[in-house]
């Protein structure tokens, strides 16, 4: 009998074909993310899981497998997955980091770029009809990147490639990170460290590359906004519940702070109703940090191979601790 896979969603047709070479698998074609109740009956039996973001894998539903020895996410983040209980019941985590560095944070210069720049907001005017004034001295008014002040949040591989970007559009850096890094790197990346409450109060632009945990839980809400400068801007390409979506929205609204780059939500999809959809000084993507041909390609190689090597009682090539 072939070892069993299931998949929360399909995947490129090269990895299904290696897959199926080997098992025998089974694919959620329905609602996405997978709803619970389908996802618990289908783990009972299988020996592999590849999963995606959103797809919520708890203790409970760790519980209801029997035979799982290995999760392989589609992503680099993986607050999705309980890792702590998958490597209590000896169920390896796989997922996917590196691949995806330049991708993401080429999408977090591009909400940032956009934001300054309103390039979304006058593909909008113009595709309304509205665009009436040809080069008006006041007209569709944007900020200079040069010289304003990029704060990032989260200085790992996303946050330092960001500021490779940064550097060269002449942006001030400044970062908060856990740790600070060595000197050296700091040099060489032309940022500087300080503490988070800095970082709030003196940007210009707030990138988020922090993971969503216990700690950053909704930790951008009304009490940071009011800290920021009501003329700065707030990236998010890490996960929406770091967020507190429903401050936010009053944020922009009241002009607490001047706009938002977003391509993660609390909830997604977000639909044309979400309040954060009515707002001019929003720029909205559909989470596509690391939607490249080629970064997505490479992503799915290693979701086979991590999954791959799990199956086989291995160590996956990036693993969650286990
Ligand atoms: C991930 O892989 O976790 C990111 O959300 C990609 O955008």
């Amino acid at each position: 009998m072939r070892k069993k896979v299931f998949l929360t969603r399909t995947l490129h047709d090269f990895a299904l074909k290696e897959l199926k070479k080997k098992y025998q698998i089974e694919i959620h074609r329905g609602k996405i993310p997978i709803p619970q109740t389908k996802l618990r009956s289908k783990i009972k039996d299988v020996d592999g899981l590849i999963c995606f973001p959103y797809d919520t894998i708890n203790k409970e539903t760790i519980d209801l497998a029997k035979n799982l020895k290995v999760i392989s996410t589609y992503s680099v983040g993986f607050d999705h997955i309980d890792t702590k209980y998958a490597k209590e019941k000896k169920i390896r985590v796989g997922y996917t980091p590196e691949v995806l560095t330049d991708a993401t944070a080429d999408l977090a210069f591009s909400l940032l770029l956009d934001s300054l720049r309103r390039i979304s907001e006058g593909d909008r005017i113009i595709r309304n009809g509205k665009w009436k004034v040809i080069y008006g001295a006041h007209d569709y008014i944007g900020l200079d990147l040069q010289n304003k002040t990029l704060g990032i949040l989260g200085l790992g591989r996303i946050g330092q490639t960001l500021a490779k970007r940064a550097k060269a559009f002449d942006m001030r850096i400044i970062y908060h990170n856990r740790n600070r890094i060595s000197k050296s790197k700091e040099k060489s990346l032309g940022v500087k460290y300080v503490s988070f409450e800095r970082l709030i109060s003196h940007s210009d632009i707030i990138s988020i590359h922090v993971p969503h945990t216990k700690e950053t839980d909704k930790m951008f809400n009304t009490k940071i906004f009011r800290k920021m400068k009501n003329t700065s801007f707030l990236v998010n390409t890490s996960r929406g519940r770091v967020i507190n979506e429903k401050d936010l929205v009053t944020a922009l609204k009241k002009k607490i702070i001047a706009g938002a780059g977003l391509d993660v939500f609390e909830q997604e999809p977000i639909g044309k109703n979400h309040p954060l959809v009515k707002l001019q000084n929003v720029v909205l993507a559909p989470h596509i940090g690391s939607s490249t041909k080629e970064t997505r390609t490479k992503m799915a190689e290693i979701t086979v191979k991590n999954l791959n090597l799990g199956m086989n009682e291995k160590k996956p090539i990036y693993s969650v601790g286990y």
